[in-house]
């Protein structure tokens, strides 16, 4: 079967400006472990359908707003996370929890503004939903409920799960040259891991053959397309593997919400690929399109609740951070250069049964770009 992706799609700039719109800008996207952000003025800033965004704690309550200034549109807050206060570094104009104008120097000398005009001027607001420990902003003007965008017991399990997060947090930031939509799929596709990760994650896995797929299903007249679901919230889903997996003595001050040796993925449409391995370890990988040919990947990873303060947290996250990371390059030397192909004479990919998740995901995508 021709996969319903044209070539084109993952390379686009057309199509790029469409999905910034259609997809980032209009549906919950998330933004981060709320565990970065315990203490007041805490913040972090992430980009999301193109647009700056700053989640700033004030007092214990969590807010989010469009990254630029009301005076001259400077960013806030610059650094991706820190502690500071919400102002402007530009000409030090500061914000409080309602996003309004608190407070501009020089206000009467240099500007000759009044109350009424300074309070006036405010920051867009941006919607923010907490499930569990994991955030989610919405950049709609009339954002969806959540639970249009999710199942129900999908937010329940999500909020359960990341519960369990510390509040030690490694972040990584780095990027990978090919379109965001090739990842997702990647992520998805259980059958490029033996051939990909032979020499890494594959070891970690069960040596076991695909079942074959039935003859009574391979003969069917009807196609396999016509039970494809459409419904978004069919696109976020879970799925778990055993896994081989050594206990380490400082398993034991970890808090887990399962002690089974299972890597448990949440698959968080659009572009998250939430996973734990076996309650201990949380990595968290997101894929923000950053052009048409070019993923912004963002990591964090953090542990299950520590009992007690563990001086080595740091040093253990590094670790399986680097692990993580060297097979994210493994996925990426195989995606930049499928990238390279799509250019002219691509055609669409030909795909199995195996591939149906695909062709589910590549229908809803055509219903929300339309
Ligand atoms: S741009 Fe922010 S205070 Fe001037
Ligand atoms: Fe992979």
């Amino acid at each position: 079967m021709r996969s319903l992706l044209a070539p084109s799609v993952y390379n686009s700039p057309e199509v790029f400006a469409r999905e910034q719109e259609r997809i980032f800008r209009r549906l919950w996207i998330f933004a981060g472990p709320r565990t970065l952000l315990t203490e007041p003025d805490s913040f972090i800033t992430r980009t999301i359908g193109g647009v700056p965004i700053v989640i700033q704690n004030f007092a214990g309550e969590l807010k989010a707003f469009v990254n630029r200034c009301a005076h001259r549109q400077s960013a806030i807050q610059i650094a991706e996370h820190g502690r500071r206060r919400l102002a402007c570094p530009y000409h030090g104009w500061v914000y409080d929890g309602d996003g309004k104008v608190a407070s501009i120097p020089f206000c009467d000398s240099l500007y000759g503004f009044d109350d009424r005009v300074r309070t006036s001027r405010h920051l867009d607001g941006v919607a923010l939903e907490c499930v569990g420990s994991m955030m989610f902003v919405n950049l709609d003007a009339d954002p969806m409920p959540l639970e249009s965008q999710f199942h129900r017991e999908f937010l329940d399990r999500i909020a359960y799960v990341s519960s369990y997060f510390d509040d030690e947090v490694l972040v990584a930031n780095f990027g990978g040259g090919f379109n965001w939509k090739l990842i997702f799929e990647n992520v998805l596709d259980s059958n490029h891991v033996p051939f990909v990760h032979s020499g890494s994650f594959a070891k970690l896995l069960p040596k076991r053959r695909p079942d074959p797929v039935q003859s009574a299903a391979r003969n069917a007249r009807t196609p396999p397309d016509s039970g494809l679901t459409t419904d978004l919230r069919d696109m976020s889903f879970t799925a778990e593997t055993s896994i081989e997996f050594r206990h380490w003595p400082w398993h034991d001050n970890v808090e887990r919400f399962s002690n089974e040796a299972k890597y448990f993925n949440y698959f968080i449409y659009p572009n998250v690929n939430f996973t734990s391995i076996a309650g201990v370890f949380f990595p968290i990988q997101q894929f923000n399109p950053g052009a048409p040919e070019r993923t912004d990947y963002s990591m964090w990873v953090l542990t299950g609740l520590q009992k007690q303060p563990n001086p080595a947290t740091p040093a253990i996250l590094w670790a399986q951070a680097k692990g993580e990371k060297s097979v994210i390059d493994e996925d990426i030397v195989v995606l930049e250069a499928l990238q390279r192909g799509l250019g002219h004479g691509a055609s669409p990919a030909f795909q199995g049964t195996y591939e149906t998740q695909l062709r589910a995901m590549a229908r809803n995508y055509l219903d929300r770009m339309s």
